[in-house]
């Protein structure tokens, strides 16, 4: 094993230590309680370090309890875009010149106030997006590696910066990385702390400045991480947030001409829509996106089956499914098919469906009404051409408000290249194959557009190795028990996709993350 330079700073990611699980619980219900308390005030856009208020806004709404409002948030138009690409633009030229050690300063003390914060940003998200406590604290933690790792990355290649060669007497020459000036960054619902901190960070930390459209689902958290920049001096205009819709705030910043770069993460559709504009508008700078999975998980005929099963349920069904690296379809040796979707039935079954904050809650509520109404769609278009082993249908319980509660729902009978089992769904859904060998499992887990996480169940080194060199996916685990296929670790597990998965081959919390958002540039003196 390879020790890594950066461990000591990794934060922990399971809270399991005897003696501290009371601690945890107690400090992540209090913090529930504050956050609850403070529910429902108006927020505006945060341009060139100024609150700038706007004549529309809108409303979030915590998804598991329609009735209580999260908060008010500006909203956004092409007006407020360009205003912000000038303050990010006007900011570039001194932010590039700062150097190497102000920017890990501010980056690093911006992870230690994440820290001395956690549990009130995990609370936050338990209304803003539905993130049960034990996911949510992942993700806060997950925020502040990316912080960490980033700053560490940096200072390690020193700034990308390249030596001075003389390669002939009085030539003298010296290439290194730059920025390109201003990255837009749309983050997601799902990871709206842990993958806008990644982003904006792998942006600024690298001599860029930035314009931030977090989801409009989630804006809350987004608005706690730019306390927290400018807490920890960022300059203004460095980071600009500005909160609306996709139409009236990331068109016109896709379209900015002086958006130089773009970081995404989320739809196919809309990843390859930006890809597209840039194309459009021959714009030549990186567009860093990540785009979804359909990530398929094989269980052999040796798999340890209650492995198997812990590692699909929870794969597929923690946070109801709304991941990009969640389990969604399974490959299942036929010898063993029937224990194992047996076994599966059974834990989903058993699995906690409630409200976020409660304790033993698995499966959380989902997003909004869209994806209700997708669910519905898609059980009855599994009940139609398969068999519906379990759930398929909305939760209602008096102990739950009225909402977007789903059963988790296991699928057999449907053909491989079944919309089921090819379209990604960001639902609590997973649909069961029985396959004849690895080799039918292999060839159907690739026959896929996306190639972001796959998982593999057995027990013979010799089907490990096989799968290692065949299979196609960014993100490759095996017997992965406490998820087949999410939850990767900055550092340990860079994350990212191959194929429709992702644009660049470079993942997230990697060593080759940071140069992305960089262009080489080689200078010659004679004389
Ligand atoms: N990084 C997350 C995971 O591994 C997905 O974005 O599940």
């Amino acid at each position: 094993m390879v020790p890594s330079q950066f461990e000591n700073e990794l934060t922990v990611q399971t809270h399991t230590e005897a003696g501290t699980m009371n601690e945890f619980h107690a400090a992540y219900e209090a913090a529930v309680e504050d956050v609850r308390a403070e529910l429902g005030d108006t927020h505006p856009l945060w341009i060139d370090g100024e609150a700038v208020e706007t004549d529309e806004t809108f409303t979030v709404r915590n998804p598991g309890d329609a009735d209580q409002v999260v908060g008010e948030f500006a909203a956004g138009d092409e007006t407020n875009v360009d205003a912000a690409v000038a303050a990010a633009s006007t900011a570039f030229d001194e932010w590039k010149a700062t150097s190497i050690e102000e920017r890990t300063t501010i980056f690093r003390d911006a992870a230690d106030r994440i820290a001395d914060r956690k549990y009130e940003i995990a609370a936050m998200m338990a209304f803003e997006n539905g993130k049960n406590r034990n996911e949510a604290m992942a993700e806060v933690d997950e925020a502040i590696d990316f912080l960490r790792y980033y700053s560490h990355e940096l200072e390690k290649s020193d700034g990308y910066g390249g030596d001075v060669r003389e390669p002939t007497p009085g030539q003298r020459c010296v290439s290194d990385l730059q920025p390109y000036g201003v990255f837009g960054i749309v983050a997601p619902f799902n990871f709206p702390f842990a993958i806008l901190v990644g982003m904006t960070t792998g942006a600024l930390i690298t001599g860029n400045t930035a314009v931030v459209k977090p989801a409009s689902t989630t804006p809350l958290v987004a608005h706690t991480f730019f306390d927290i920049l400018q807490e920890a001096g960022l300059p203004d205009g460095v980071a600009n947030l500005v909160t609306g819709g996709g139409r009236d705030v990331g068109q016109p910043m896709i379209e900015h001409e002086n958006v130089a770069g773009f970081a995404f993460t989320g739809s196919r559709r809309v990843g390859l829509k930006i890809q597209e504009t840039f194309d459009e508008l021959d714009k030549r700078g990186p567009v860093i996106a990540e785009l979804g999975g359909k990530n398929p998980v094989i269980v052999s005929d040796e798999a340890d089956i209650s492995k198997a099963v812990s590692g699909v349920k929870y794969g597929a069904f923690s946070f109801s499914g709304q991941k990009c690296s969640a389990t969604s379809r399974v490959y299942v040796h036929e010898d063993v098919a029937e224990e194992f979707t047996e076994q599966l039935i059974e834990e989903t079954k058993g699995l906690a469906v409630g409200q976020p904050e409660t304790q033993e809650t698995v499966v959380s509520p989902l997003i909004d009404e869209g994806a209700i109404e997708r669910y519905d769609d898609i059980c009855e278009s599994a009940a139609a051409d398969g068999t519906v082993e379990c759930g398929g249908s909305h939760v209602e319980r008096s102990d739950l408000p009225e909402g977007r509660y789903v059963e988790p729902t296991v699928v057999t009978g449907l053909s491989h290249d079944h919309a089921l089992a090819t379209d990604e769904h960001f639902l609590p859904f997973v649909t069961v194959h029985p396959v004849s060998d690895l080799d039918e499992a292999i060839t159907k887990s690739n026959d896929s557009d996306y190639a972001l996480c796959a998982g593999l169940f057995t027990e013979d080194d010799a089907e490990v190795d096989t799968w290692f060199d065949r299979i196609e996916a960014g993100m490759c685990y095996v017997n992965r028990e406490q998820s087949a296929t999410t939850g990767a670790l900055v550092e340990a597990q860079p994350f990212g996709g191959w194929k429709y998965s992702g644009t660049t081959g470079k993942f997230a919390g990697g060593p080759w993350y940071l140069q992305q958002f960089m262009r080489q540039q080689t200078r010659t003196v004679v004389g």
